[in-house]
């Protein structure tokens, strides 16, 4: 018990420091999360892997409330990928089972944060119950204006593109778009992020050195950092850490270092 009270002084003391160093100027308008090493986590505490993501559920509190304190305009979540449906049928369901009891408890928050939860990924083939409830959250917050806080739900970055070619095709056969007029901004204008800023940090906890089908085209020139921490142990410090490593890197878009 003392150690632990060691370890939050110590902890929030770094905070503290790292917070002092962020430059308001130089934020990302954009920051997307890989929650990932949730089942690792709890393998190693000899729980079950539900226990792992309930785990990673509780982290979003202060990881979003860290991002709105800051001023971060959108936060990607990667909460179910497409590829998620191979896992056993009673981890799928107890995923499903999630986003309703994240928003029973935490919707009031995010209202009073004038957060507006978005989607992106195929909601229809979701259960009833959680496509219901995304689509109730998404109601009482379309009318907020602060952070977007985004929830990659049945989400596939190949499908993403694929159902963005589909559309074009579909708009070339109909006369409707000529072959000429396909450009990135058209292109981008038919992605699942049609509304939101460009992607400028993507983080990874838990160790995989992978972007796991997660926004494949958005990526191109987002940096991306890593970390060994399972998402479950993911904290404010780390979420900081972050940030001011993005500030601290020259971004050049493909062109050169200005002297
Ligand atoms: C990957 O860890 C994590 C997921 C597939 C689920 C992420 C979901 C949450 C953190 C909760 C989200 C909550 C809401 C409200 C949507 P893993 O299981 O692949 O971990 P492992 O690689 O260690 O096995």
């Amino acid at each position: 018990m003392e150690l632990q009270v060691i370890d939050m002084k110590e902890s929030n003391r770094r905070e503290t420091k790292l917070a002092r160093l962020i430059s308001p100027q130089k934020l990302p308008n954009h920051v997307a999360i890989i929650m990932d090493g949730n089942g690792r986590w709890a393998n190693k505490r000899g729980l079950p892997r539900i226990a792992g993501h309930r785990a990673g559920m509780n982290t979003l509190k202060e990881i979003i409330t860290c991002a709105h304190d800051l001023g971060i305009n959108v936060l990607t979540l990667f909460a179910f990928s497409t590829e998620n449906w191979k896992r056993p049928r009673w981890e799928v369901d107890f995923l499903m089972r999630l986003p309703q009891e994240y928003l029973q408890k935490e919707l009031q928050s995010l209202m009073e944060k004038n957060i507006v939860i978005k989607t992106m990924g195929e909601l229809k083939q979701l259960p009833r119950i959680t496509k219901n409830t995304v689509r109730e959250a998404l109601q009482k917050t379309k009318n907020n204006s602060g952070m977007i806080l985004n929830f990659a739900l049945n989400y596939g970055g190949r499908h993403e593109i694929l159902n963005a070619v589909k559309a074009i095709s579909e708009k070339v056969k109909r006369g409707i778009l000529k072959t000429e007029e396909i450009n990135e901004d058209l292109f981008d204008g038919h992605l699942y992020t049609k509304d939101l800023p460009q992607l400028d940090l993507l983080i990874r906890p838990s160790g995989e050195l992978r972007i796991s089908n997660f926004l494949l085209w958005q990526l191109a020139y987002a940096e991306l950092w890593f970390t060994e921490i399972f998402w479950p142990d993911f904290k404010k410090e780390h979420f900081l850490e972050a940030i001011l490593d993005y500030q601290e890197r020259e971004r050049r878009f493909g062109g050169i270092h200005k002297l």
